[in-house]
């Protein structure tokens, strides 16, 4: 990779500022958990799994600015951090998933003095990032069997390395294929209204020597019907018992759209991002956003102000739609109800009790 997502460097979280992407490549040192909580809203760092990272980095970053407090005040601003970070975005489960397993290490240490519970969850906090880059790895070889040679894919959004510790989800898959010597073409769409396709996945996938080429949303249903897309690959942003998949807007309609032309929709995502506490997308809270992102354009008004927008991040994908979803741990198969149980089980992650 030719750029680093996130980091924890000299006790400061440094990370790219993907709002100022492709035409800069700013890196910004977070200092304070107000400041990472702004950095998550304002999407300067975005992706399920990233942002998942970033708030584990940023309970981190709390327990290090109040270490000089007595313990109770410690604990209760660690607390009130994770509380702050918790209400940045609703939709990916990574930031609970993340959050929750910082909580868990802080329970155990409580009793311990401020300086040994800090090292505690710095520790925790590396570790979710260090693990991600071996998951994205994973993904990546698992979801490389599914992809044909001189394959045309169609992505949504960016489920790259900008959205992860390195190399990403779905693009990972990409980025494996390629490194087994297939012949990959990449459409991006540009993934209105705030262009992490245009802006985030040509960049990524420029700067690393993958061929890409971007379109607006609307044109990938006449891109299909001209018979130039093989396969659609899409992250997630949280996945249900059912194996309902909440992903950027727009992911449904290419679902629908795949279905039609009768091209393999895959779904490519760490085990961290299903919810089994939900049994359907219909239970997936799902952001809702400024109106400012759709009702100005390059500067300028495009909307009449007496009209209002609606502005979901996300929307929900409907299992039936979905031919696989690949994760970390192999490649999953309807019916998902049944695989996702199973994998987790297999994994520990779940118990039969
Ligand atoms: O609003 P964003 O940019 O955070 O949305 C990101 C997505 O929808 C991604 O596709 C998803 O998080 C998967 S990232 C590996």
């Amino acid at each position: 990779m030719t750029f680093r997502t996130i980091d924890w460097t000299e006790n400061k979280i440094r990370l790219i500022d993907q709002t100022a992407l492709p035409g800069h490549s700013l890196y910004l040192n977070i200092e304070t958990v107000e400041d990472l909580a702004e950095a998550i809203c304002s999407l300067r760092v975005r992706g399920a799994p990233a942002i998942g990272i970033a708030a584990a980095l940023g309970v981190a970053l709390a327990a290090n600015n109040h270490t000089d407090e007595p313990a109770e005040a410690f604990i209760s601003s660690i607390r009130d951090a994770m509380d702050v970070l918790g209400r940045t975005r609703p939709t990916a489960v990574n930031l609970f998933w993340a959050l929750n397993r910082m909580e868990q290490v802080l329970n155990q240490a409580a009793h311990l003095s401020p300086g040994e519970i800090r090292e505690r969850l710095l520790q925790e906090a590396l570790d979710i990032l260090n693990e991600d880059r071996l998951i994205c790895h994973q993904l990546g070889v698992h979801g490389a069997e599914l992809i044909p040679d001189a394959a045309n894919i169609l992505t949504h959004c960016n489920a790259g390395a900008l959205a992860t510790s390195e190399y990403g989800t779905a693009l990972a898959v990409i980025y494996e294929a390629v490194s087994q010597g297939k012949e990959i073409k990449v459409y991006a769409d540009e993934t209105r209204p705030l262009l992490q396709g245009a802006r985030l996945t040509s960049w990524e996938l420029n700067a690393n020597g993958i061929s890409v080429t971007v379109l607006c949303d609307s044109a990938a249903a006449f891109l299909m019907q001209r018979g130039e897309v093989d396969c659609v690959i899409v992250g997630a942003d949280r996945i249900a018992a059912n194996g309902d998949v909440a992903n950027k807007v727009g992911t449904y309609m290419l679902s629908v759209l795949a279905e039609k032309h009768e091209i393999p929709f895959y779904v490519v995502a760490p085990v961290s991002s299903f919810d089994l506490s939900i049994s359907s997308g219909s239970e997936i809270p799902i952001e809702q956003r400024d109106r400012s992102e759709v009702a100005a354009f390059m500067g300028r008004i495009t909307v009449p102000e007496a009209v209002p927008v609606y502005n979901p991040a996300f929307d929900v994908t409907p299992n039936h739609l979905v031919t696989a979803i690949v994760t970390e741990k192999g490649v999953l198969t309807p019916p998902f109800e049944l695989s996702i149980r199973k994998v987790l089980l297999e994994g520990g992650i779940l118990s039969d009790a």
